[in-house]
Protein backbone atom coordinates (compact mmCIF):
# COMPACT_ATOMS: atom_id res chain seq x y z
CA UNK A 1 0.00 0.00 0.00
CA UNK A 2 1.01 3.42 -0.87
CA UNK A 3 2.22 6.33 2.03
CA UNK A 4 -0.92 8.17 2.69
CA UNK A 5 -0.89 11.64 4.86
CA UNK A 6 -3.81 13.66 6.32
CA UNK A 7 -4.43 17.11 5.95
CA UNK A 8 -7.14 19.43 7.97
CA UNK A 9 -8.15 23.44 8.09
CA UNK A 10 -9.59 24.20 11.60
CA UNK A 11 -10.73 27.16 13.49
CA UNK A 12 -11.80 30.28 11.78
CA UNK A 13 -11.15 30.15 7.97
CA UNK A 14 -8.87 32.88 6.56
CA UNK A 15 -7.54 33.72 2.72
CA UNK A 16 -4.90 30.99 2.08
CA UNK A 17 -5.48 28.00 3.61
CA UNK A 18 -6.41 26.92 0.02
CA UNK A 19 -2.75 27.55 -1.32
CA UNK A 20 -1.45 25.57 1.69
CA UNK A 21 -4.01 22.55 0.62
CA UNK A 22 -2.41 22.96 -2.91
CA UNK A 23 1.11 23.34 -2.10
CA UNK A 24 0.68 20.27 0.13
CA UNK A 25 -0.98 17.94 -2.59
CA UNK A 26 1.57 19.08 -5.12
CA UNK A 27 4.64 18.73 -3.45
CA UNK A 28 3.52 15.30 -1.45
CA UNK A 29 2.02 13.78 -4.60
CA UNK A 30 5.04 14.71 -7.41
CA UNK A 31 8.12 14.74 -5.25
CA UNK A 32 6.84 11.38 -3.01
CA UNK A 33 4.06 10.09 -5.01
CA UNK A 34 2.15 9.86 -1.78
CA UNK A 35 -1.71 9.65 -1.17
CA UNK A 36 -3.49 12.71 0.48
CA UNK A 37 -6.36 12.72 2.48
CA UNK A 38 -8.57 15.85 3.53
CA UNK A 39 -10.20 15.70 6.68
CA UNK A 40 -13.07 17.72 5.89
CA UNK A 41 -14.63 20.79 8.64
CA UNK A 42 -11.29 20.53 10.86
CA UNK A 43 -11.73 17.83 13.50
CA UNK A 44 -15.51 17.29 12.95
CA UNK A 45 -14.50 15.28 9.65
CA UNK A 46 -12.20 13.06 11.71
CA UNK A 47 -15.24 12.20 14.67
CA UNK A 48 -17.53 12.06 11.44
CA UNK A 49 -15.04 10.25 9.53
CA UNK A 50 -15.99 12.98 6.07
CA UNK A 51 -13.18 12.99 3.71
CA UNK A 52 -12.29 14.01 0.70
CA UNK A 53 -8.89 12.53 -1.75
CA UNK A 54 -7.00 15.23 -2.93
CA UNK A 55 -4.66 15.11 -6.15
CA UNK A 56 -3.31 17.80 -8.27
CA UNK A 57 -6.57 18.11 -10.44
CA UNK A 58 -8.53 18.56 -7.73
CA UNK A 59 -6.76 21.53 -6.29
CA UNK A 60 -5.75 22.90 -9.71
CA UNK A 61 -7.21 26.88 -9.24
CA UNK A 62 -7.27 26.92 -5.78
CA UNK A 63 -4.10 29.05 -5.12
CA UNK A 64 -6.24 32.54 -5.73
CA UNK A 65 -9.56 31.17 -3.70
CA UNK A 66 -10.38 32.44 -0.63
CA UNK A 67 -11.52 30.30 2.48
CA UNK A 68 -10.82 26.61 2.77
CA UNK A 69 -12.32 23.60 0.41
CA UNK A 70 -11.75 21.47 3.02
CA UNK A 71 -13.99 23.61 5.20
CA UNK A 72 -13.57 24.17 8.56
CA UNK A 73 -15.26 24.88 11.97
CA UNK A 74 -14.53 26.44 15.27
CA UNK A 75 -16.97 24.67 17.37
CA UNK A 76 -14.88 20.92 16.93
CA UNK A 77 -12.77 20.70 19.95
CA UNK A 78 -12.62 16.76 19.92
CA UNK A 79 -12.11 17.19 23.84
CA UNK A 80 -15.56 18.95 24.21
CA UNK A 81 -17.38 17.88 20.91
CA UNK A 82 -20.96 19.84 21.32
CA UNK A 83 -23.02 16.31 20.92
CA UNK A 84 -26.92 16.45 20.95
CA UNK A 85 -28.36 13.84 23.16
CA UNK A 86 -31.90 12.35 23.04
CA UNK A 87 -33.73 15.57 24.93
CA UNK A 88 -32.39 17.85 22.25
CA UNK A 89 -29.71 19.28 24.68
CA UNK A 90 -26.81 19.71 23.59
CA UNK A 91 -23.59 18.20 25.63
CA UNK A 92 -20.47 17.97 25.51
CA UNK A 93 -18.14 15.28 25.32
CA UNK A 94 -14.13 14.19 24.92
CA UNK A 95 -14.79 11.82 21.68
CA UNK A 96 -10.93 12.15 21.47
CA UNK A 97 -10.73 8.24 21.63
CA UNK A 98 -12.90 7.39 18.66
CA UNK A 99 -10.76 10.24 16.93
CA UNK A 100 -7.89 8.62 17.86
CA UNK A 101 -9.64 5.18 16.60
CA UNK A 102 -10.28 6.85 13.38
CA UNK A 103 -6.90 7.69 12.89
CA UNK A 104 -5.83 4.21 13.18
CA UNK A 105 -8.07 2.93 10.47
CA UNK A 106 -6.64 6.15 7.86
CA UNK A 107 -3.41 4.34 8.27
CA UNK A 108 -1.75 8.02 8.07
CA UNK A 109 2.14 8.60 7.89
CA UNK A 110 1.33 12.00 8.94
CA UNK A 111 -1.06 14.26 9.63
CA UNK A 112 -0.68 18.14 9.14
CA UNK A 113 -2.80 20.67 10.87
CA UNK A 114 -3.56 23.71 9.90
CA UNK A 115 -5.05 26.13 12.35
CA UNK A 116 -4.18 28.95 15.22
CA UNK A 117 -3.64 28.69 18.91
CA UNK A 118 -6.69 26.72 19.68
CA UNK A 119 -6.28 23.79 16.99
CA UNK A 120 -2.97 23.28 17.62
CA UNK A 121 -3.35 22.89 21.13
CA UNK A 122 -5.96 19.94 20.12
CA UNK A 123 -2.89 18.50 17.74
CA UNK A 124 -0.44 18.93 21.23
CA UNK A 125 -3.38 16.89 22.97
CA UNK A 126 -3.44 14.21 20.34
CA UNK A 127 0.21 14.11 20.49
CA UNK A 128 0.57 13.53 24.08
CA UNK A 129 -2.31 10.64 23.84
CA UNK A 130 -0.24 8.67 21.59
CA UNK A 131 -0.74 9.92 17.83
CA UNK A 132 2.59 11.44 17.44
CA UNK A 133 2.90 11.93 13.82
CA UNK A 134 1.46 15.28 13.38
CA UNK A 135 2.67 18.54 11.87
CA UNK A 136 1.92 22.13 11.90
CA UNK A 137 0.63 25.02 9.81
CA UNK A 138 -0.14 28.58 11.18
CA UNK A 139 -3.26 30.57 10.41
CA UNK A 140 -5.01 33.22 11.64
CA UNK A 141 -5.16 36.69 10.78
CA UNK A 142 -4.99 37.50 14.10
CA UNK A 143 -0.76 36.88 13.61
CA UNK A 144 -0.51 36.55 16.93
CA UNK A 145 0.90 33.01 16.95
CA UNK A 146 4.52 32.96 19.63
CA UNK A 147 6.12 30.35 16.99
CA UNK A 148 6.06 32.70 13.40
CA UNK A 149 6.63 35.96 12.68
CA UNK A 150 3.41 35.28 10.42
CA UNK A 151 0.74 33.70 9.88
CA UNK A 152 -1.02 32.52 6.98
CA UNK A 153 -3.99 35.17 6.21
CA UNK A 154 -2.85 38.10 8.44
CA UNK A 155 -1.50 40.17 5.43
CA UNK A 156 -4.34 39.94 3.21
CA UNK A 157 -6.58 40.50 6.70
CA UNK A 158 -4.47 44.47 6.73
CA UNK A 159 -4.37 44.91 2.80
CA UNK A 160 -8.54 44.55 3.75
CA UNK A 161 -8.45 46.76 6.09
CA UNK A 162 -5.87 49.53 4.52
CA UNK A 163 -8.29 49.55 1.45
CA UNK A 164 -10.91 50.68 4.05
CA UNK A 165 -9.03 53.49 5.63
CA UNK A 166 -8.14 54.95 2.67
CA UNK A 167 -11.71 54.88 1.30
CA UNK A 168 -12.94 55.78 5.01
CA UNK A 169 -10.31 58.87 4.41
CA UNK A 170 -12.05 60.73 1.91
CA UNK A 171 -15.46 60.52 3.04
CA UNK A 172 -14.00 61.45 6.22
CA UNK A 173 -12.64 64.45 5.50
CA UNK A 174 -15.22 65.68 2.56
CA UNK A 175 -18.05 65.73 5.87
CA UNK A 176 -15.76 66.75 8.32
CA UNK A 177 -16.06 63.33 10.73
CA UNK A 178 -15.04 61.29 12.67
CA UNK A 179 -14.74 57.69 11.39
CA UNK A 180 -14.01 54.36 13.86
CA UNK A 181 -13.01 51.45 12.20
CA UNK A 182 -13.16 48.34 14.13
CA UNK A 183 -11.04 45.65 13.40
CA UNK A 184 -10.25 41.77 14.14
CA UNK A 185 -7.74 41.14 16.62
CA UNK A 186 -9.31 39.58 19.97
CA UNK A 187 -6.22 39.87 22.40
CA UNK A 188 -3.77 41.26 20.18
CA UNK A 189 -3.34 44.74 18.35
CA UNK A 190 -1.37 43.29 14.58
CA UNK A 191 -4.31 43.70 12.23
CA UNK A 192 -4.70 47.06 14.35
CA UNK A 193 -1.32 49.11 14.40
CA UNK A 194 -0.08 47.77 10.93
CA UNK A 195 -3.25 48.75 9.17
CA UNK A 196 -2.80 52.26 11.00
CA UNK A 197 0.55 52.86 9.87
CA UNK A 198 -0.27 51.52 6.37
CA UNK A 199 -3.34 53.13 6.32
CA UNK A 200 -2.82 56.93 7.60
CA UNK A 201 -4.74 56.42 10.62
CA UNK A 202 -4.77 59.25 13.60
CA UNK A 203 -5.91 56.97 16.09
CA UNK A 204 -4.89 53.46 17.01
CA UNK A 205 -6.40 51.26 20.10
CA UNK A 206 -4.93 47.92 20.62
CA UNK A 207 -5.40 45.37 23.45
CA UNK A 208 -2.33 45.45 24.84
CA UNK A 209 -2.78 49.09 26.03
CA UNK A 210 -6.00 49.91 27.44
CA UNK A 211 -6.46 53.85 26.46
CA UNK A 212 -7.86 56.49 28.48
CA UNK A 213 -10.41 58.62 26.97
CA UNK A 214 -8.68 62.06 27.39
CA UNK A 215 -5.96 61.28 25.39
CA UNK A 216 -8.23 60.15 22.34
CA UNK A 217 -10.40 64.01 22.58
CA UNK A 218 -6.89 65.69 23.12
CA UNK A 219 -6.21 63.94 20.17
CA UNK A 220 -9.03 65.31 18.15
CA UNK A 221 -8.89 68.64 20.46
CA UNK A 222 -5.60 68.87 18.81
CA UNK A 223 -5.76 68.17 15.32
CA UNK A 224 -9.09 70.62 15.13
CA UNK A 225 -6.75 73.31 16.52
CA UNK A 226 -4.46 72.75 13.64
CA UNK A 227 -7.44 73.50 11.27
CA UNK A 228 -7.96 69.60 10.18
CA UNK A 229 -11.31 68.38 11.00
CA UNK A 230 -11.46 65.13 10.54
CA UNK A 231 -10.13 61.78 12.00
CA UNK A 232 -9.67 58.15 11.63
CA UNK A 233 -10.09 56.00 14.52
CA UNK A 234 -8.75 52.22 14.58
CA UNK A 235 -10.11 49.80 17.18
CA UNK A 236 -9.10 46.56 17.58
CA UNK A 237 -12.59 44.30 18.71
CA UNK A 238 -10.16 43.53 22.13
CA UNK A 239 -9.13 47.64 22.78
CA UNK A 240 -10.82 48.64 25.79
CA UNK A 241 -10.59 51.64 28.20
CA UNK A 242 -8.20 51.52 31.37
CA UNK A 243 -10.42 49.75 34.03
CA UNK A 244 -13.18 48.45 31.55
CA UNK A 245 -13.45 44.93 30.56
CA UNK A 246 -13.75 43.45 26.94
CA UNK A 247 -16.93 44.21 24.89
CA UNK A 248 -18.13 40.22 24.72
CA UNK A 249 -21.01 39.52 22.53
CA UNK A 250 -21.71 36.18 24.04
CA UNK A 251 -19.73 34.33 26.86
CA UNK A 252 -17.10 31.62 25.84
CA UNK A 253 -17.47 27.75 27.07
CA UNK A 254 -14.84 24.41 26.43
CA UNK A 255 -16.89 24.42 23.04
CA UNK A 256 -16.26 27.91 21.53
CA UNK A 257 -14.30 30.98 22.48
CA UNK A 258 -16.01 34.14 23.91
CA UNK A 259 -17.27 36.09 21.02
CA UNK A 260 -16.19 39.82 20.97
CA UNK A 261 -17.75 42.91 19.25
CA UNK A 262 -19.00 46.43 19.95
CA UNK A 263 -15.80 48.11 21.08
CA UNK A 264 -15.70 50.51 17.98
CA UNK A 265 -19.11 51.24 18.91
CA UNK A 266 -18.48 52.09 22.74
CA UNK A 267 -15.52 54.38 21.34
CA UNK A 268 -17.81 56.23 18.89
CA UNK A 269 -20.26 56.86 21.82
CA UNK A 270 -17.62 58.06 24.10
CA UNK A 271 -16.55 60.37 21.42
CA UNK A 272 -19.93 61.87 20.45
CA UNK A 273 -20.77 61.89 24.69
CA UNK A 274 -17.52 64.22 24.89
CA UNK A 275 -17.23 66.41 21.62
CA UNK A 276 -19.78 68.01 19.16
CA UNK A 277 -18.02 66.46 16.26
CA UNK A 278 -20.09 64.17 13.96
CA UNK A 279 -19.12 60.35 14.40
CA UNK A 280 -19.71 57.14 12.68
CA UNK A 281 -18.31 53.81 12.98
CA UNK A 282 -17.32 50.66 10.62
CA UNK A 283 -17.02 47.40 11.20
CA UNK A 284 -15.30 45.70 9.21
CA UNK A 285 -15.98 42.31 10.85
CA UNK A 286 -15.57 39.12 8.33
CA UNK A 287 -14.80 40.90 5.29
CA UNK A 288 -11.37 40.74 6.85
CA UNK A 289 -11.15 36.89 6.69
CA UNK A 290 -13.16 36.53 3.20
CA UNK A 291 -11.82 36.12 -0.41
CA UNK A 292 -8.70 36.40 -2.39
CA UNK A 293 -5.60 35.99 -0.44
CA UNK A 294 -3.00 38.66 -1.48
CA UNK A 295 0.42 37.27 -3.28
CA UNK A 296 2.22 37.59 0.41
CA UNK A 297 -0.36 34.96 1.95
CA UNK A 298 0.01 33.01 -1.73
CA UNK A 299 3.75 32.79 -1.35
CA UNK A 300 3.78 32.16 2.03
CA UNK A 301 0.55 29.46 2.24
CA UNK A 302 2.78 27.52 -0.61
CA UNK A 303 6.15 27.48 1.04
CA UNK A 304 4.65 26.41 4.18
CA UNK A 305 2.62 23.45 2.66
CA UNK A 306 5.88 22.59 1.01
CA UNK A 307 7.67 22.59 5.06
CA UNK A 308 4.46 20.36 6.22
CA UNK A 309 5.63 18.19 3.83
CA UNK A 310 8.93 17.87 4.28
CA UNK A 311 8.86 17.87 7.78
CA UNK A 312 6.88 14.78 7.08
CA UNK A 313 9.73 13.30 5.40
CA UNK A 314 12.17 13.80 7.17
CA UNK A 315 10.09 12.29 10.63
CA UNK A 316 10.33 15.75 11.99
CA UNK A 317 6.75 15.16 13.89
CA UNK A 318 5.47 17.76 16.54
CA UNK A 319 7.07 20.72 14.77
CA UNK A 320 5.10 24.06 12.73
CA UNK A 321 6.01 25.47 9.78
CA UNK A 322 7.27 28.77 11.08
CA UNK A 323 8.83 32.14 9.68
CA UNK A 324 12.04 33.63 11.54
CA UNK A 325 14.48 36.43 9.95
CA UNK A 326 12.42 35.86 6.76
CA UNK A 327 13.24 31.97 6.46
CA UNK A 328 11.09 29.13 6.63
CA UNK A 329 12.40 26.98 9.41
CA UNK A 330 10.21 24.22 12.20
CA UNK A 331 9.87 25.02 15.19
CA UNK A 332 8.49 23.29 18.16
CA UNK A 333 4.24 23.17 18.67
CA UNK A 334 4.02 24.50 22.15
CA UNK A 335 5.79 27.31 20.69
CA UNK A 336 2.23 27.88 18.78
CA UNK A 337 0.10 27.09 21.69
CA UNK A 338 1.92 28.28 25.02
CA UNK A 339 1.37 32.08 25.00
CA UNK A 340 -0.45 34.24 22.39
CA UNK A 341 2.43 36.75 20.50
CA UNK A 342 1.46 40.37 21.18
CA UNK A 343 2.45 43.72 20.31
CA UNK A 344 5.29 45.24 22.31
CA UNK A 345 3.81 48.30 23.92
CA UNK A 346 7.94 49.61 23.99
CA UNK A 347 8.61 48.07 20.55
CA UNK A 348 9.85 49.32 17.58
CA UNK A 349 5.91 49.63 16.22
CA UNK A 350 4.22 50.90 19.19
CA UNK A 351 7.25 54.10 19.03
CA UNK A 352 7.16 53.97 14.54
CA UNK A 353 3.13 54.99 15.49
CA UNK A 354 4.15 57.62 18.15
CA UNK A 355 6.96 59.38 16.27
CA UNK A 356 4.47 59.77 13.15
CA UNK A 357 1.88 60.92 15.85
CA UNK A 358 -1.16 58.35 16.03
CA UNK A 359 -2.35 58.83 19.65
CA UNK A 360 -2.45 55.05 20.98
CA UNK A 361 -4.78 56.43 24.02
CA UNK A 362 -1.82 55.17 26.35
O1 LIG B 1 -9.22 34.29 15.48
C1 LIG B 1 -9.46 35.02 14.34
C2 LIG B 1 -10.70 35.83 14.46
O2 LIG B 1 -10.75 36.44 13.23
C3 LIG B 1 -10.78 36.83 15.61
O3 LIG B 1 -10.12 38.02 15.39
C4 LIG B 1 -12.25 37.02 15.78
O4 LIG B 1 -12.59 37.44 17.06
C5 LIG B 1 -12.75 35.66 15.53
O5 LIG B 1 -11.87 35.07 14.60
C6 LIG B 1 -14.18 35.57 15.09
O6 LIG B 1 -14.46 34.26 14.78
P1 LIG B 1 -15.90 33.66 14.46
O7 LIG B 1 -16.84 34.76 14.21
O8 LIG B 1 -15.66 32.79 13.27
O9 LIG B 1 -16.24 32.86 15.66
Amino acid sequence: MSTRIGILTGGGDCPGLNGVIRAVTLHARQTFGWEIVGIRNGFEGLYEEEYVDLTPSVVQHLLPRGGTMLGSSNRANPFAYPVKIPDGRVETHDVSVRCLANLAKLDLHGLIVVGGDGTMSFAQRFIQRGFTRIVGVPKTIDNDLEATEYTVGFQTAVEIVVEALERLHTTAESHERIMVVEVMGRYAGWIALTSALAGGAHVCLIPELDYDPDRIIEAFHKRHGRGVSYSIVVVAEGAKAKGANLSVVTAGSDAHQEKLGGAGQRVAEMIAARTDYEVRTTVLGHVQRGGRPCAFDRELATRFGVKAVDLIAEGAFGHVAAVEAGKVVARPIEKAVKKLKLVDPAGELVRTAKCVGIELGS
